[in-house]
């Protein structure tokens, strides 16, 4: 019946910092409380939605903050939050104390304590406002118990110019909507549902507002923060430990060689089987995987006939070992092949 009015509270770009997190959080506040209540009957409420996934293809530092929520079942849902630089996870959210945690000293970049505490509250409405408003939509938008809901979104610096930001929502594990320039759109592929979704969504000119806000304005500021507050942290170089040894058998008269690479920052590294100088073209790179305290490991396997094996070697380049390129050579100690480092470049320094 009622018309959702729209509000009118307008953000201006000489607005101080705090001044337009306050109002961002006022906006919001009045959204939830006033206009999901009445306009409920209707056909809309507004998902704030924050956060994206974007894969860093590109190597320029990003910020994004992930938020998934699994609804169980009407009554029941679990949510998880946290925040990232990269790959590096630098913030989680707290259930329930409703606070964000800094996993780093630099966490907070160059924001003030009042600053975060004001988006703390702000993150605080939008969880509890996403919660609400999906239970309450779910069967509007055709969400079938139990779902799954994955919010990604953040921004990207790029080499001294304007920042990109991005946001994207997953239903169920699949691409479901973004955000474009100032409006929700329908990922290709997500169908009616995911355009209805967003139709309903775009009527909500005041959460676009807030959105576009922490995406364009917020995000690349606290990006640009961190990246100076953890300027050593970031740029600390870590040389990595390298051994080989045998992986299952591939199969009669082959052996799958595993090259071990572990221990490094930051994550680029070349790692690769040779004979002599030529590359072996069998190469096989897994994922670069995380190693508890923040570096990485990598492991490189080669499917060899067992009797081609000797003479073969594992070669890695990282940014910390300069040009003293790591070279172990396979079976130059019989046995498990576990911790070789006789041909460190420490050997060659
Ligand atoms: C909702 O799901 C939770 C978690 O799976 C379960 O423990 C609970 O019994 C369910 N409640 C209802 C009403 O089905
Ligand atoms: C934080 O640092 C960024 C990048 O240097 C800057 O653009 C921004 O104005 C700073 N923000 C605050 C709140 O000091």
């Amino acid at each position: 019946m009622r018309r959702c009015r729209k509000n009118s509270i307008y953000l201006s770009s000489e607005e101080s910092f705090l001044a337009k997190i306050s109002k961002l959080q006022m906006l919001f506040l009045i959204l939830l409380l006033f206009e999901g209540l009445l306009c409920h009957g209707q056909s809309t409420t507004a998902l704030q939605t924050l956060g994206s996934h974007h894969a860093a293809a590109e190597e320029l530092p990003s910020f994004h903050l992930l938020h998934i929520a699994s609804f169980a079942n009407h009554s029941w849902v679990n949510t998880q939050a946290s925040g990232w630089l990269d790959d590096l996870q630098i913030l989680s959210w707290d259930n329930v104390v409703g606070t964000f945690k800094y996993l780093k000293p630099w966490s907070q970049g160059n924001f003030s304590k009042e600053e975060l505490k004001n988006l703390q509250s702000l993150f605080q409405l939008y969880f509890h406002g996403f919660i609400r408003v999906v239970q309450a939509f779910s069967s509007q938008f055709q969400f079938e118990y139990p779902f799954e809901l994955q919010i990604s979104g953040g921004c990207r610096l790029h080499a001294g110019q304007a920042s990109e930001s991005f946001l994207n929502g997953a239903y169920q594990g699949s691409d479901f909507l973004s955000f474009q320039g100032s409006s929700w759109e329908p990922s290709p592929g997500a169908g009616s549902q995911a355009q209805k979704v967003c139709r309903v969504l775009n009527l909500y000119e005041d959460i676009k507002e807030i959105v576009q806000t922490l995406l364009h304005d917020i995000c690349p500021q606290f990006l640009g923060g961190l990246l100076e507050a953890g300027k050593s942290d970031l740029e600390r170089q870590v040389k990595p430990e390298v051994w080989l040894s045998s992986g299952p058998s591939p199969g009669p008269g082959r052996l799958l060689l595993v090259c071990h690479v572990s221990g490094f920052y930051p994550k680029p590294v070349w790692v690769m089987w040779m004979r002599g100088q030529q590359e072996q073209r069998g190469t096989q790179r897994g994922d670069t995987l995380p190693n508890a305290d923040g570096t990485w490991y990598l492991g490189v396997t080669l499917n060899v006939a067992t009797k081609e094996a000797a003479g073969l070697a594992c070669r890695v380049k990282h940014s910390s070992l300069g040009s003293h390129d790591i070279i172990i050579h396979w079976g130059e100690r019989t046995g498990t092949q576990l911790g070789m480092l006789e041909d460190s470049p420490r050997d060659f320094e």
